[in-house]
């Protein structure tokens, strides 16, 4: 049974969460309400778009179809701006050695990623290479935790859906990789990715013999 392994992105391969997070609050703070952290968990995996909807909902701010448009384009200006100077040392821990490791055993790997930034932060922190996929927000109508993303990058990898495994620091991308037939790993709090078949709090607890287990199931 021939194996894939699905990465998120944000939160899995890098910390870009708390620089979506950053750039978030700011919008909120110019109009007028704060933003917090704790609200920020519910950013995690889903789309921009429909992170703005969800800002003005805690907001409780409407917008016409030009503030919305302008919002967007707003929030991903500042987090360009974050982003701009990534490189390497922005990759969270370990994560090279799970990628390695695959590599050497000749596992297919895709990115599964909301984001429409995706290629450009592998590129800046030298990654991109070990992708033989990269389906993102580019790719995709419909966001996490619908499956689409996942079962699209399975397709691209030429693997079953149930022969994937989904690592993933959201709530919404353990739902999704659930709802794909996928084997789900919470990367994170394990209480809120309760709904993940396995949890770790990062790379560093993962070891090359969990994985070849993965890959011989
Ligand atoms: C990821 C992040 C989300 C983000 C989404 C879209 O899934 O976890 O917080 O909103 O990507 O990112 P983008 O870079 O396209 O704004
Ligand atoms: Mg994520």
């Amino acid at each position: 049974n021939k194996k894939g392994f699905i990465f998120d992105l944000d939160g899995v391969i890098v910390d870009t969460a708390k620089y979506h997070y950053l750039a978030w609050k700011k919008l909120a703070n110019q109009l007028g309400f704060e933003f917090t952290e704790e609200q920020n968990e519910l950013f995690k995996g889903v789309s921009r778009k429909r992170c703005l909807e969800i800002l003005l909902e805690i907001g409780n701010r409407e917008a016409t179809k030009e503030e919305f448009d302008t919002w967007m384009i707003d929030k991903n200006v500042d987090y360009l701006e974050y982003i701009k100077n990534m490189d390497a040392s922005e990759i969270l821990p370990d994560v090279p050695k799970i990628l390695q490791f695959l590599k050497e055993n000749n596992v297919p790997i895709a990115l599964g990623s909301a984001s429409k930034n995706a290629q450009p932060i592998l590129e800046k922190v030298g990654l991109l290479h070990y992708f033989d996929t990269i389906v993102d927000g580019n790719n995709v109508t419909k966001a996490k935790p619908d499956p689409e993303v996942f079962l699209l990058a399975a397709k691209q990898l030429n693997v079953l859906p149930e022969n994937c495994v989904v690592f993933e620091d959201a709530v919404a991308g353990v739902e999704a990789a659930n709802a794909a037939n996928m084997v789900s790993i919470g990367i994170g709090d394990d209480k809120v990715l309760s709904e993940a078949q396995f949890n770790f709090v990062d790379f560093t607890e993962i070891n090359t013999d969990f994985i070849k287990e993965l890959l011989e199931k």
